[in-house]
């Protein structure tokens, strides 16, 4: 039977670190995956993350199941992270979170739950959107289209142009927005153009999709809430997919969630009972370590205080690198202007690069981006950015 299957292409993302391990080039670099390194080129654990790892080691009482939807200090976590301790939704309990293995999970699972109860809804994806996101509806069988998102030539967000194609949108269909850091382009709205886009939802009848992968990689914990933050009204609706992987550094571990904010209780109890049907079928309830260690740093004061100076320490890296690629960039005479670089927001630039340009750098300086033009911010070092922006500048001069 084997015979007949033909072979799929590697992944637009991951299967580019399966090409980088296999390239015998000392001086190769690694932009593709968003996987945040430090300044030696290393993915740390946390300290936070120890801590928590070791105190859970020495009080381990059970490995028994967990519930379908994760344990209930788990989504309680989850809410007051992204809605604030003391929010309406979280005291009201009209939300339910599933803790799901990652943001990816969180997606499926959602997709599964929309397949199920809303057939004939639609998705709505920006242009560009994280290459991974029109797989997971079509594995679901949920339909896609696209929003316009970026404006090129200003290396900006197509504000007017997105807002347009929100008014067009069907009452009853999804819009699925980055809720910060956007990924590929690291464009995010401003506060202000987050209440219009709200407002526009909330007018069209169209429910928001928030994914939320990179809080705390924007401008803070907190700051990169608030465009999700401008979807909580009372009564009114919205889904969050969340990932810790970035943030905690627990990419291994696969730890996120789907939250679903109804408009009462009752109906969160109800929309509970479908995601619970969801999950079931799917990988029936989730792995429980990485959820128990961000529990264990989220309600925990002094370890939720050093979880915020980590993640500073990872974006503040990050802009420096940023703000190095720049002056690299001019200092070795790159043709054209690459400060937008810096306005750019979380681990990704949208870097303007061809994919014939893309091809180059890999096999000519066997430097790894994703073909888009993605480039992972948080994979440069002080070692690697000059050798990078030298390549780069070569490959931009044809
Ligand atoms: C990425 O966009 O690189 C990350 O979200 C990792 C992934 O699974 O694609």
């Amino acid at each position: 039977m084997f015979e007949s299957v033909s072979a799929a292409p590697p992944d637009a993302i991951l299967g580019l670190t399966d090409a980088y391990k296999a390239d015998p080039n000392p001086d190769k670099i690694n932009l593709g995956v968003g996987v945040y390194q430090d300044a030696s080129g290393k993915t740390p654990v946390l300290g936070t993350v120890r801590e928590a790892a070791s105190r859970l080691a020495k009080d381990l009482a059970s490995k028994s199941y967990l519930p379908i939807t994760g344990s209930a200090e788990y989504g309680e976590a989850v809410q007051k992270l992204m809605f604030g301790v003391e929010d309406e939704i979280v005291r009201s309990r009209r939300a339910v979170t599933a803790h799901t293995p990652g943001g990816t999970g969180a997606l499926r699972v959602t997709a599964d739950f929309l397949k199920q109860n809303f057939e004939d809804a639609t998705v709505w994806l920006s242009q560009p959107t994280w290459a991974n996101h029109p797989a997971v509806f079509a594995a679901a069988g949920v339909p896609t289209k696209i929003y316009s998102y970026f404006d090129k030539a200003a290396n900006g967000l197509a504000f007017d142009k997105m807002i347009a194609d929100l008014k067009k949108i069907p009452s009853g269909d999804v819009v699925l927005l980055h809720g910060c850091c956007h990924n590929p382009t690291g464009i995010d709205p401003t506060p202000e153009q987050w209440k219009q886009i709200a407002e526009t939802l909330r007018s069209m009848g169209a429910m928001p999709l928030i994914d939320f992968a990179y809080q705390g990689f924007g401008e803070g914990i907190q700051e990169d809430a608030a465009g999700l933050q401008a979807f909580c009204r009372p009564g009114e609706e919205l889904i969050v997919c969340s990932s810790f992987s970035k943030n905690f550094g627990l990419y291994r571990e696969r730890v996120g969630a789907a939250t679903f904010v109804t408009a009462d209780q009752d109906s969160a109890l109800r929309v509970g009972s479908q995601v619970k049907r969801a999950i079931r079928s799917n990988y029936s309830n989730p792995p429980s370590h990485g959820a128990e260690l961000v529990v264990t740093i989220l309600t925990d004061h002094k370890l939720r205080q050093q979880w915020d100076g980590e993640v500073a320490e990872m974006r503040d890296r990050i802009n420096g690198m940023r703000k190095l690629l720049v002056e690299k960039l001019a200092e070795h005479g790159a043709p054209g202007d690459h400060s937008f670089i810096q306005q750019q927001r979380g681990m990704f630039s949208f870097s303007g690069l061809t994919p014939e340009q893309v091809e180059r750098l890999k096999h000519d300086y066997a430097i790894y981006i994703v073909g888009s033009g993605r480039i992972n911010v948080a994979g440069i070092t002080p070692q690697n950015v000059d050798r990078l922006a030298h390549s780069i500048t070569d490959v931009l001069k044809g």
